[in-house]
């Protein structure tokens, strides 16, 4: 059975690594088709070098622009390039524009698919990764869900064939990686770091960043808190600069370009809290448990706040700081994730259907 991923941006690798492992060690024809949505190093390559992922076979360079633009670009070459490799199964990951367009052009070639993080809701279209998971998600076949909640959101959806609650593929990646990262990566000391002695900060969603007023809340609270080390997302750079946020920001704490994955994992354990709006860091944070205040009203990953590991407050100064600050979180966490297995069990299901046809 020929398989291809379709990957694009920094969240689809640290997917696409377990599994990909996982396939190949099965002996599976794998592809990897990168669509070029993330390009700078530490967006794009430091993943493929941190996680040994093995080399795209095909990179379309398709880089940023319009949602419509990069989407219809990314579906046009996604076409191109499986008429040429004829795969039995195309596998996504997540919700970015890149997974979108995989997903569109297996459906248009009546080609399987394969959706890994399928089922996430968090019910506000605004948000352009929720149209792509909804749309992604009614066309696949095989829908792998990280967890009992996202399985009841397709459900209700009306999604029941093919859906299958494997865990999510971030615990297997962030359970091979913490390790490696202990030995490999010499952030703390590189940013002369004290552990549980800093506030790790990640902003890059649209809803925060496009917006000037929600984009100086977020920077005036991070001032206000001043301990803290801020890996800050291309996007979210170019829009403080507009804004005029940037030369203050950085007098103040400690701005960075984005890390490779096994820096971030150090980072993350280390942080006194994280304060994110990214859907894996907050994942992320409860699995390896530092609590977590998201710049966010609602969020997919329920769980966190059920357990009382993540509290979501929104881009409002008072209420980051005063979280930052006072928050304390829950005792338990308990394997809402999975056990870190949800790679061999997807590998499964795969050779299932390879079996079967
Ligand atoms: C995308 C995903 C989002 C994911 C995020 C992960 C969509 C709709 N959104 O958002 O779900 O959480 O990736 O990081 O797909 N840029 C660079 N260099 C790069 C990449 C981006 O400079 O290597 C800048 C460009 O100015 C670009 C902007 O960042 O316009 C946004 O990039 P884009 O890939 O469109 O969306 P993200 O905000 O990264
Ligand atoms: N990440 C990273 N370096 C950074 C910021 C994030 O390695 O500077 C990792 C993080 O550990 C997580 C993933 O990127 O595994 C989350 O991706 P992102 O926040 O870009 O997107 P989202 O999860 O919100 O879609």
């Amino acid at each position: 059975m020929k398989i291809a991923s379709i990957v694009g941006a920094r969240p689809n690798f640290i997917k696409l690594a377990p599994l990909s492992k996982e396939l190949r060690r099965r002996g599976f024809d794998e592809v990897i088709i990168h669509t070029g949505q993330h390009y700078n190093y530490e967006m794009d390559k430091i993943f493929f070098d941190d996680l040994g992922i093995p080399a795209p076979d095909y990179h379309m360079g398709i880089g940023s622009g319009s949602h419509g633009l990069q989407t219809g670009e990314m579906l046009k070459k996604s076409e191109e390039v499986l008429v040429a490799e004829k795969p039995d199964l195309v596998i996504v990951f997540g919700d970015t524009n890149s997974t979108l367009a995989g997903s569109l052009a297996a459906a248009k070639l009546h080609i399987k698919s394969a959706h890994v993080e399928a089922g996430l809701r968090s019910f506000d279209r605004s948000m352009p990764e929720e149209i792509n998971r909804v749309i992604v998600d009614h066309c696949s076949d095989l829908l792998f869900c990280p967890t009992t909640t996202a399985v009841d959101n397709l459900r209700k959806e009306g999604i029941i064939k093919g859906v299958h609650l494997t865990g999510d593929v971030m615990v297997d990646a962030q359970r091979e990686c913490e390790s490696i990262a202990r030995k490999r990566s010499h952030i703390l000391d590189d940013l002369d770091l004290k552990p549980k002695g800093y506030y790790l900060a990640t902003v890059h969603r649209a809803s925060n960043t496009d917006e000037p007023n929600k984009l100086r809340g977020i920077a005036e609270a991070l001032k206000s808190l001043g301990n803290v080390v801020f890996p800050c997302h291309p996007r979210t750079e170019k829009y403080l600069k507009e804004y005029r946020l940037w030369d203050d920001l950085v007098r103040k704490i400690r701005v960075i370009k984005p890390v490779g994955y096994l820096d971030m994992l150090l980072l993350e354990k280390n942080a006194a809290k994280i304060i994110t709006d990214s859907g894996g860091v907050q994942k992320e944070a409860y699995l390896l448990g530092t609590a977590c205040i998201t710049l966010r009203g609602e969020t997919e990953w329920v769980e966190t706040v059920e357990d009382g590991w993540n509290m979501l407050v929104g881009p409002d100064t008072d209420k980051i700081v005063t979280m930052a600050r006072c928050f304390v979180p829950g005792h338990k966490r308990h394997d809402a994730f999975g056990k870190g297995d949800a790679s061999i069990k997807m590998a499964d299901l795969i050779e299932l259907i390879a079996a079967s046809s």
